[in-house]
């Protein structure tokens, strides 16, 4: 049995319950994050990606297409009220870091409705902030209210499990990579953390559409800066498992984790028609 087989079969076998579903170098379970991150052997993960609710499904409405649509994705994103909120990214937080392998790194995806308390949380737990990057959406939705600038951005905290600890990041790949999505990235220069992407193609919603779902774009490129081929990547909230697709089209071994099957059977669909 060879090596990367070996040490995926360790995590994999310790999670307690049977993977919903089972492809090479993927598992998917479905279940709740906090509980089944628990169930992982300490120091098992090189990265974590994780895209946590914004909790910002507050009835309210907004653009899609030219046309008004309620701002509600699912109960999942509804808000518990701040202190609510701020425990759910504590608790699922701190099970990250104790799964997190010593020089291991951690993404965290979000708007201002739901970064700061992440930023927060992930601070007070030791975590050591290596960059926020500004996903800049050039595509945006126009803002419906007109009273207040249009939001086109999301932030992402890269993160280390320890201050001293020797993180990955494939410098060279960045710097002197082809990104021709990225319209501020110029050739041969420092890769910077404005990047420039637009929301994810029709042709990533193909076999249907998850409302929050993330550019596969974005995660190969997350992918390829942190991560290096056989590494263990773990998305606690992998919703279409765009980070799978990202994880596998690299050579990287995949853990997804969410608590709707409807989402899961599209992850299904999309890891099996890569
Ligand atoms: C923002 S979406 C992630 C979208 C994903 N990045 C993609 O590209 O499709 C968050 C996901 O977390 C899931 N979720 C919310 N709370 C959860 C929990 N406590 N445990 C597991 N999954 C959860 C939701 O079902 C949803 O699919």
């Amino acid at each position: 049995m060879d090596e990367m087989l070996l040490s995926k079969q360790k995590v994999l076998a310790k999670v307690g319950s049977r993977p919903y579903f089972m492809k090479d170098n993927v598992a998917l379970y479905h279940g709740d994050a906090i509980w089944l991150l628990n169930q992982l052997p300490e120091n098992s993960i090189d990265m974590i990606f994780a895209d946590p609710p914004y909790n910002l499904s507050n009835d309210g409405f907004s653009v899609h297409a030219g046309r008004m649509v309620s701002v509600n994705k699912g109960d999942w994103d509804r808000s518990k009220g701040f202190e609510g909120d701020y425990d759910f990214h504590y608790q699922w937080l701190d099970a990250c870091r104790r799964i997190l392998k010593p020089h291991g790194t951690l993404w965290v995806s979000g708007t201002y409705h739901s970064i700061y308390q992440c930023g927060h949380a992930l601070q007070s737990l030791g975590y050591h902030i290596l960059n926020d990057i500004s996903w800049f959406k050039p595509n945006a939705s126009p803002n419906l209210s007109c009273r207040f600038f249009t939001a086109s951005h999301e932030t992402l905290i890269w993160a280390r499990k320890e201050k001293k600890a020797k993180h990955t990041f494939n410098y060279n790949l960045m710097k002197e990579g082809s990104w021709p999505e990225d319209k501020i990235k110029k050739p041969g220069l420092q890769m910077r953390s404005v990047w420039s992407m637009g929301t994810p193609k029709p042709t990533e919603k193909k076999f249907g559409k998850h409302p929050t779902q993330k550019p596969l774009d974005l995660l190969k490129r997350i992918v390829l800066a942190s991560t290096n081929k056989g590494d263990i990547i773990l998305d606690p909230f992998t919703g279409s498992s765009t980070t799978g697709l990202a994880a596998v089209m690299h050579d990287r071994k995949f853990v997804g984790i969410d608590m709707e099957k409807d989402y899961l059977e599209l992850s299904k669909k999309r890891l099996l028609n890569m």
